[in-house]
């Protein structure tokens, strides 16, 4: 069916069909839509653990489709083991001025300067509250810093994340990697990442109720970078790595909006994001769950993944160019 779907959609601006397809599913959210899409969407069991839950498939949805927490119970009638929501930020923001999202199809990829526009983390809780008694996949929320919050006082934005969220999702990821936000990478840098996992550590402790806390990294960190934050994430503490956020690097292109700036996701990404896992799985060596997103397109990818090391996996950019029949095709490969 998205085979019919596809072309009206990429007639569109691509936030406007982001737009279009997310209120869409607000509304599958709603009986009898909902049972509809469940029954269309329907993934068989395979049952996965990881970070001491229990997720009914390894496949689920990466950060930035649902921004705001919208429309959790329609995505979570397409078959997904987990669905992360976010970046959420403290704050409210509108991000960049748009455009902001490019399809680049003839590279099966997007390029986005989003900026994590949303609606802040009131709103978020408010949309939260209502799905997460009747929640059935997993729900991670993925946390980020407003865009004014100077980097040096960032951990105090992730802390009240953390305080405010923790009651609401079953994990928590801390997201460093977004290409987007001016400075928000160097925060994978030994000293500052050091810094900030070890206050949201500190801050953990106090809660009564502690989900599980991830670290999501860019596909662009050296060698060494990479060794420095894998080695910070164990000694704090964290419980699972999300590999791999967009890149910055965008050659070999051949799409007309190749040199838009941005982050790149989809095809040209896997390379990328598969050599990053394949070291964190050599560095941690099993003591850590990874979870693997980035190009992920098709079940051979998925599968690819899963026999790397990865416990999870996500897709973003596979579903604009698939539809959300990839989560059902991948998960009956497995
Ligand atoms: C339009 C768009 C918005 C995104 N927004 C976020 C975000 O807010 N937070 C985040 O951690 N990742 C965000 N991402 C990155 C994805 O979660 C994912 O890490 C990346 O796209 C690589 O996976 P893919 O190749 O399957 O798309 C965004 C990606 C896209 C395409």
């Amino acid at each position: 069916m998205y085979k019919l779907i596809r072309p009206l959609l990429f007639r569109l601006a691509p936030e406007t069909a982001h737009h279009l397809t997310l209120q869409l599913l607000r509304v599958g959210g709603l009986q009898p839509i909902h049972a509809l899409l469940r029954w269309m969407y329907l993934a068989p069991r395979k049952p996965v653990e990881a970070f001491g839950l229990t997720f009914k498939n390894p496949v689920g949805l990466a950060a930035g489709y649902d921004k705001d927490g919208i429309a959790v119970r329609g995505l979570s009638a397409l078959g997904f083991g987990h669905i992360e929501v976010g970046t959420v930020t403290p704050r409210p923001q509108p991000g960049n001025p748009k455009p902001r999202v490019f399809r680049l199809v003839e590279d099966e990829a997007v390029i986005n300067r989003m900026g994590f526009p949303g609606k802040g983390a009131e709103f978020a809780v408010h949309r939260l509250s209502s799905v997460a008694r009747h929640r059935s996949p997993v729900l991670g929320l993925n946390l980020g810093k407003n865009k004014d919050t100077p980097l040096e006082g960032a951990a105090s934005d992730y802390v009240v994340l953390m305080q405010t969220f923790s009651p609401l999702a079953d994990y928590l990821a801390v997201n460093v990697s977004s290409p987007n936000t001016v400075g928000l990478r160097r925060l994978q840098g030994r000293e500052m990442l050091e810094a900030l996992l070890n206050e949201i550590a500190l801050a953990r402790r106090t809660l009564h109720i502690a989900p599980p806390m991830l670290v999501k990294l860019a596909p662009d960190l050296s060698e060494d970078e990479l060794e420095d934050a894998v080695g910070v994430i164990l000694d704090s503490g964290m419980d699972g790595i999300i590999a791999t956020n967009t890149t910055l690097a965008c050659e070999g292109l051949r799409s007309k909006f190749s040199s838009e700036s941005g982050g790149l996701s989809g095809s040209p990404l896997r390379a990328r994001s598969e050599a990053v896992l394949e070291k964190i799985v050599r560095r941690m060596d099993g003591k850590v769950p990874v979870v693997s997103v980035g190009g992920i397109m098709n079940p051979e990818d998925a599968k690819r993944r899963l026999d790397m090391g990865a416990a999870l996996v996500q897709v973003y950019t596979g579903l604009i160019y698939r539809g959300p029949g990839l989560v059902r095709e991948i998960v009956r490969s497995l």
